[in-house]
């Protein structure tokens, strides 16, 4: 490991999608807490270090490019602490107008490109006997969300797959933690993947909730708020399974759908986005 004058505590931790939003503030935050940090990004080219932390290029979506950049990270670190699978990409439009490729768009980047990162650092966490897997999912996986409905699915594929994942690793001392953020105040709303058409049909209820959406207040929230907590669950010597970080309206909603009638909730959710 190339850090002398670490603190005890200090862990090495990979970030996917370090370049904005919710990865590069934990980036920040994790850093600035002590940690050895690699964030990635598509655009970066080898092993680039910032001030606090170190870059690596990588795409979730290309299986010899994750491999490549996990095997630079345990080259310079000697091991891998903590993955947080965070780089991730929105989705919307009526589920009917979306085409096939548009979703495997999305479920390739936000459920086989966290698979193909765990599949990455599994070995290295093994051999170590112990490691921490955070995966970023959304409160939107609790819900299918209407015309976010591959956002939604994607999401709750990646929760599955934790939850799965962590009854197979625990014998090997490795920790899959899932994290539900609420809105935050990011690009992801402005990158997020659209179909090419909506149809007539579709269109003024699509325009509707888009407009609500839109005009969502939640947005505000300092994604520092949520770096912080992933900085508390990194700390914890018992992470619990899933983390929700929202409020208001967004978390109610989850215990909401739990006690309602399926079809009193469902008009609940078309109701908000009339
Ligand atoms: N913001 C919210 O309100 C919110 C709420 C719930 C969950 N989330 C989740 O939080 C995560 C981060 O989102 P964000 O809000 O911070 O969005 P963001 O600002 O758009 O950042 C997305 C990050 O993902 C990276 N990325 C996208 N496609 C990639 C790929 N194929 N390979 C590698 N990296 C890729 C981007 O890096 P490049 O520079 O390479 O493009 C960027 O760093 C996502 O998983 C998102 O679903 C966000």
């Amino acid at each position: 490991m190339t850090t002398t004058n670490a603190p005890s505590f200090s862990k090495v931790v990979l970030i996917t999608g370090g370049t904005s939003g919710l990865g590069r503030s934990m980036c920040e935050r994790l850093a600035a807490t002590g940690h050895r940090v690699y964030g990635t990004g598509r655009q970066v080219k080898g092993l680039e270090t910032l001030n606090a932390y170190h870059m690596v290029g990588m795409d979730v979506t290309d299986t010899a490019s994750v491999n490549a950049a996990v095997a630079l990270v345990l080259q310079d670190a000697g091991r891998i602490d903590v993955l947080i699978n965070n780089a991730g990409l929105g989705i919307q439009g009526p589920v009917e107008d979306i085409d096939p490729e548009l979703a495997h768009q999305v479920m390739n980047t936000n459920v086989y490109g966290p698979h193909r990162m765990m599949r990455a650092v599994l070995p290295a966490m093994r051999a170590q006997g112990s490691g921490v897997i955070i995966n970023i999912s959304s409160i939107a996986a609790n819900f299918g969300l209407p015309y976010r409905g591959f956002y939604s699915a994607s999401k709750a594929a990646l929760d599955r797959l934790s939850e799965a994942l962590s009854t197979e690793v625990a014998r090997f001392g490795i920790q899959v933690v899932t994290v539900q953020p609420g809105e935050f105040n990011t690009n992801i709303a402005t990158a997020r993947l659209r179909p090419k058409q909506v149809s007539e049909a579709h269109r003024p209820g699509y325009e509707k909730a888009m407009e609500v959406l839109g005009g969502s207040m939640h947005y505000s929230r300092d994604p520092d708020e949520l770096a912080r907590v992933i900085a508390r669950i990194i700390a914890s010597p018992r992470p619990r399974t899933v983390y929700r970080v929202a409020e208001g309206v967004q978390k109610m909603s989850v215990l909401l759908k739990k006690l309602l009638p399926g079809r009193m909730f469902e008009r609940m959710v078309r109701k908000h986005y009339e």
